[in-house]
């Protein structure tokens, strides 16, 4: 049976880390960066080298298909993306996406014609950085986004995306043309390091996602009364930070008082400004993640929140701002493909587990339109988001075994009533 060459696939790995907006080993590719554009040529070349066949939509999701032997069958797909936060690591997505094609090579290589197509999808803007939502490519293909809505989303530059895509080489095409049609896949199976410590732990190769969580994003701009650090007396302070301050502490409080050892609550984004050590802070611009595995306590968090916020900016006398970026509902996996995915680890002599997904993924919105389920694979001490991500060729090898056997499976005819 296949193996991927872990040798190869590594080094792929390592070439696409090098296209980054940061020096190693730091990874950055923020969407429509030199650095994501570059990392687009680099998977696209990889796979036209295969002889896949490449569309493009107008946002720029990629879909890279592998022609099956009866063309009206709807594909089997799997995919992931390539963009990555600041201060990124290798691992995050790029598995799913350079570990997928090493799939279809083993495949290819070993004789076997798929009877429906096969198709990579590497997905636009996985990751919130720029516009501050997750999943922009899956979102709008999903049709959970509405297209007009999307094109107006601005980065901090106040650039719009129809703007980024025009830049990008996308904009001939309308955005209204990117939602797919339920079922237009047979099945979507997103390969992926866990971002969790549990598969390694617990010494396991696979974990088979059932649910994945549901998040949420706010945009709070906070706007106060800036002057001199040094004549502006206490009591005529309208200081923003300290009103984005207490926000922050706010959603760390009602993240750890819902009573759900799941709901998670991160300021990850605070700007102030003007930023002068001798000047009060007249504005702040903060983004808050919020997620939960269940909807009422993510929701009452969330709602507290929000509340918390007024009354602070009303005490503080700020002006504010607050958008509800997006609040999602959890996904739940296909209840068949988690059944294959696990036989076909147990096929594969691994040993794996069913879990939950914490982080989101492009599988959250591809559940959406066709049966989904996910591939983890254990990372190093479950550290994600960060440049000491690590999973081992080892690792990555055996997830690509796993999702070789399923695309294996799911390409045959008889799977389309899945
Ligand atoms: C994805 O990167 C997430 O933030 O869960
Ligand atoms: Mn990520
Ligand atoms: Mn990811």
């Amino acid at each position: 049976m296949f193996r991927a060459d872990s040798q190869r696939l590594q080094r792929q790995i390592d070439e696409l880390a090098a296209i980054s907006e940061a020096p190693a080993p730091v990874v950055t590719r923020v969407l429509f960066s030199e650095a994501d554009l570059k990392a687009r040529a680099y998977v696209k070349a990889i796979a036209t080298g295969m002889g896949l066949q490449i569309r493009e939509d107008a946002v720029g999701n990629i879909f890279a298909r592998w022609p099956g032997k009866d063309p009206s069958l709807p594909p089997v797909a799997t995919g992931s993306h390539i963009d990555a936060i600041p201060n990124a690591g290798r691992y995050d997505g790029v598995v799913g996406v350079l570990g997928a094609l090493e799939t279809f090579r083993g495949l290819k290589e070993s004789g076997f014609q798929p009877a429906r197509s096969i198709e990579l999808i590497i997905f636009t803007a996985e990751e919130p950085t720029r516009f501050g939502i997750g999943c922009l490519g899956s979102r709008l293909l999903a049709g959970a986004l509405p297209p007009e809505k999307a094109e107006s989303f601005q980065d901090r530059e106040g650039v719009t995306l129809a703007e980024w895509r025009n830049r990008a080489g996308f904009g001939k095409q309308p955005l209204s043309s990117v939602p797919l049609p339920h079922g237009c896949y047979s099945g979507f199976v997103e390969l992926h390091i866990e971002q969790g410590p549990i598969l390694e732990k617990e010494g396991l190769d696979i974990g088979v996602v059932e649910n994945i969580a549901a998040p949420s994003t706010l945009r709070v701009s906070l706007t106060g009364v800036g002057g001199h650090a040094g004549a502006v007396l206490m009591p005529e302070r309208r200081d923003a930070l300290l009103a984005g301050a207490e926000i922050a502490l706010m959603v760390d409080r009602a993240a750890r008082s819902t009573g759900s050892p799941d709901t998670v609550g991160t300021t990850g984004v605070f700007r102030i400004e003007p930023g002068a050590v001798n000047s009060v802070p007249c504005a702040a611009h903060l983004e808050i993640d919020l997620r939960d595995t269940q909807l009422k306590t993510r929701d009452a968090a969330l709602a507290e929140i929000e509340q918390a916020a007024k009354e602070i900016c009303a005490r503080r006398s700020i002006q504010f701002r607050m958008e509800r970026l997006n609040v999602d509902a959890p996904a739940v996996c296909d209840p068949n493909l988690v059944e294959l995915a696990l036989s076909a680890s147990e096929r594969a002599g691994l040993k794996a587990r069913r879990m939950i997904s914490r982080a989101y993924h492009d599988s959250l919105f591809m559940a959406q339109l066709c049966p989904t389920t996910m591939l983890f694979i254990p990372c190093r001490a479950g550290v994600s988001h960060r440049p000491d991500e690590y999973s081992s060729p080892e690792q990555i090898q055996r997830g690509a075994e796993v999702l070789s056997r399923i695309l294996h499976d799911l390409s045959r005819p008889t799977h389309g009533t899945m």
